[in-house]
């Protein structure tokens, strides 16, 4: 089980960064609904793979940035232009960032 939970986390994290990359680009119904199903598969697999972890701090305050970088990815693709929306755009590289950080252990506590 957790080696599905795992194969899943790390094969869809660059499906995901790629699929909001193209959003900004072309807009389009059914890349919004494939980037939600990919973002609901990557957050119940790594809240499965915590939890086999049995939850250290560490990955509850990456679910916390998680939350925000899906919320703040739907605020992008709701703008006119989203490649203008320099501050928005900022915000979200930043917690992707931070997310893959303390997914491969570069930051940990
Ligand atoms: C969009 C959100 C997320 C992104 C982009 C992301 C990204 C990553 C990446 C890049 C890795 C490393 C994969 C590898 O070793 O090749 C990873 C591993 C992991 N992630 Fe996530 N993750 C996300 C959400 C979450 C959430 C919500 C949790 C749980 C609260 C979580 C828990 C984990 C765990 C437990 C690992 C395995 C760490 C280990 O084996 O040491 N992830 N994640």
């Amino acid at each position: 089980m957790d080696n599905v939970l795992y194969q899943t986390h790390i094969g869809t994290w660059a499906i995901l960064a790629l699929a909001v990359i193209v959003s900004l680009f072309y807009r389009s119904f059914y890349l919004k609904i494939f980037f939600r199903i990919l973002a609901v598969l990557m957050l119940t697999s790594g809240i499965g793979l915590a939890i086999s972890l049995s939850f250290p701090l560490v990955f509850v305050m990456k679910l916390i940035i998680a939350v925000l970088c899906i919320g703040l990815v739907e605020m992008l693709l709701k703008r006119e232009k989203p490649i203008k929306s320099y501050v928005l755009l900022g915000s979200t590289f930043i917690s992707f960032l931070l997310l893959c950080l303390i997914g491969f252990g570069v930051i940990r506590f």
